[in-house]
C-alpha cells in the first residue's frame, strides 16, 4: 500500500522550478526540490475527513468559472436547493459558509449573539465546550449545562435552566457529540426553546447526511455541519441554515458583528437572488464539490443513507464490543455516524492506531481532552460508511489484538458483525 515519495518526476517534463526570494535560484536541468504529490491510499475511518466518492473529486477538477459568473451563480442556486433538501428545510437563507466546520459555528453564534445576551450551551464534549468559549469572545453570556463526556443533555435541565436564567437569547446544543459519539435528541428541544422565547442553535457537524437532521419539523433556528463527514467532501465548507426568526435577529442587530468575514448579513447578498453583490471571492471548486456530494445523497435517498450507516455502525459495534470495546456514549444515545469506544484495559491505544495507519494505511481516531489514550473514535460517515470498510477494520483489529495476545478468539468480532449484518432487517 505504500507509495514511494522520494520518486522524482523527469526534470526535463517540466519547466525550471522559479526561484523564491532570497533563495539561490534551481539550475534548468536539476530536479524539483519537491516530488509530485502522491499521497498514500488511505481508509479514513476516524473522525474526519471522511472518504470522497471519485465524483466528487472529479467535479472538483472541472475548469472555474468566475465567482460572479450567471452560471455560477445558478450553481450557487442548486447547492441552496440540495442543501435544503437535505436540511429538510424551507429556509430560504441556507447557504455555504466559506470555511470549514468551525466556521459554520463560529458564524451562527456571533451572528446571533450582541454583548449582553445570555446563552444556555450544553457542555458534554470538546464541541460544547468550544460553543461556550465562542459566546464568551462575542461578549455574550454562557451558561453551561455540563454532564459527563458521553452523556446527553437532558431536556428537563434545560428546562430548569431557561427557567431560571432569565432573558436567554439562545440554546446551543451539538446534535452529534464528535469527541464521545453522543446523540442528541433534538425533538423536544425546538418547542421548549419557543416557549421561552430562545432561539435554538444546533451543531451538525457530524450529524447532516448520516443521521436525519429535520431542521423544520424539530424548530432548529440555526443549524451548521462540515462538508468533510457525512456529506463525503473534503473540509472547506459550512453548511449553514438559518429560520426566519434567526435572521430577523441578525437583521435587527444594534451592534456589528466584529468578525467581518463571518457577517452573515453582507454574506447574504452575495447568496441572495437578484443582488448577488461581492463580499469574498467564493472557493469555486469547493462549491463544485458540495454540490456533486449533495447530488449524491438525494440519489441515495435520505432514510436509505440513515440506514446504511445505522446498518453498518450496529455491525461494527457488535464485533467491537466482542474484542472488549465498549461504547462510551449514553445507551440509546449512540451515534452511527461516529463510534466512539473505551479501549480495553491492557491494550496499547495508540500503538493499535500506530499500526492500523503504518500497516495498513486505516485511519481511525483517538480521544480528545479527558478522553485522549482512552478511547477510540471511529468515523463510519458518508462514502466510509460501507460493509466492506467494517469488515476490513474488525478483522486487521483482530489481527493485531491477536498478535499481541489480546484476544483468544480470533474471528469472533467478525463473526459478530456478520450475524449483525444478518439480522439487520
Ligand atoms: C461536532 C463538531 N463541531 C464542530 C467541528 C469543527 O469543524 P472543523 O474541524 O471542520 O472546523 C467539528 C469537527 O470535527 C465537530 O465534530
Amino acid at each position: 500500500m505504500s507509495h514511494d515519495y522520494t520518486r522524482q518526476p523527469q526534470a526535463s517534463s517540466h519547466p525550471p522550478t522559479p526561484s523564491l526570494p532570497g533563495q539561490a535560484s534551481v539550475p534548468k536541468d536539476a530536479p524539483l526540490p519537491v516530488s509530485e504529490l502522491v499521497p498514500s491510499p488511505r481508509l479514513l475511518l476516524g473522525p474526519g475527513p471522511s472518504l470522497v466518492h471519485p465524483r466528487v473529486l472529479r467535479a472538483m477538477s472541472t475548469p472555474l468559472l468566475g465567482h460572479l459568473d450567471p452560471e455560477f451563480l445558478t450553481i450557487m442556486n442548486e447547492v441552496q436547493a440540495l442543501l435544503r433538501t437535505v436540511f429538510q428545510t424551507e429556509n430560504p437563507f441556507t447557504i455555504a459558509v466559506s470555511g470549514t466546520g468551525s466556521a459554520g459555528m463560529e458564524a451562527a453564534l456571533v451572528n446571533l449573539i450582541e454583548p449582553g445576551d445570555t446563552v444556555i450551551v450544553g457542555v458534554n464534549g470538546v464541541f460544547g465546550t468550544r460553543m461556550a468559549d465562542i459566546v464568551g469572545r462575542a461578549g455574550g453570556k454562557a451558561i453551561k449545562i455540563e454532564v459527563p463526556w458521553g452523556q446527553i443533555i437532558d431536556p428537563h435541565r434545560l428546562e430548569d435552566a431557561l427557567k431560571h436564567a432569565g432573558s436567554v437569547k439562545a440554546v446551543a446544543l451539538v446534535h452529534a457529540e464528535t469527541s464521545t459519539g453522543a446523540h442528541q435528541p433534538m425533538e423536544e428541544i425546538g418547542p421548549l426553546c419557543r416557549r421561552y422565547g430562545a432561539l435554538l442553535v444546533a451543531d451538525a457537524v457530524t450529524s447532516l447526511a448520516g443521521v436525519p437532521v429535520r431542521v423544520d419539523a424539530w424548530g432548529i433556528d440555526a443549524c451548521y455541519s462540515g462538508t468533510q463527514k457525512c456529506l463525503s467532501c473534503p473540509p472547506g465548507l459550512a453548511p449553514l441554515t438559518l429560520s426566519p426568526r434567526a435572521l430577523a435577529v441578525v437583521k435587527g442587530r444594534k451592534t456589528k458583528v466584529q468578525s467581518w468575514y463571518l457577517d452573515l448579513s453582507m454574506i447574504a447578498d452575495y447568496w441572495a437572488e437578484g443582488k448577488r453583490a461581492y463580499h469574498h471571492t467564493a472557493p469555486i471548486s469547493m462549491i463544485y464539490a458540495l454540490r456533486e456530494a449533495l447530488r449524491l445523497v438525494v440519489e441515495e435517498g435520505l432514510e436509505a443513507r440513515f440506514d446504511r450507516h445505522d446498518r453498518n455502525s450496529a455491525a461494527l459495534m457488535a464485533g467491537l464490543v466482542t474484542l472488549g470495546c465498549e461504547p462510551q456514549a449514553q445507551a440509546g444515545h449512540r451515534l452511527p455516524t461516529l463510534n466512539c469506544v473505551r479501549v480495553p484495559a491492557g491494550v496499547d491505544e495508540a500503538a493499535v492506531r500506530k499500526t492500523l495507519l503504518a500497516e495498513f494505511g486505516i485511519e481511525i481516531g483517538g480521544g480528545l481532552g479527558p478522553l485522549a489514550g482512552r478511547v477510540w473514535r471511529i468515523g463510519l460517515m458518508g462514502e466510509s460508511s460501507r460493509h466492506e470498510h467494517v469488515v476490513t477494520l474488525l478483522s486487521t483489529l483482530e489481527q493485531i489484538f491477536g498478535q499481541h495476545g489480546w484476544t483468544k478468539q480470533s474471528g469472533a468480532a467478525l463473526t459478530a458483525a456478520l450475524q449483525a449484518y444478518a439480522t439487520a432487517t
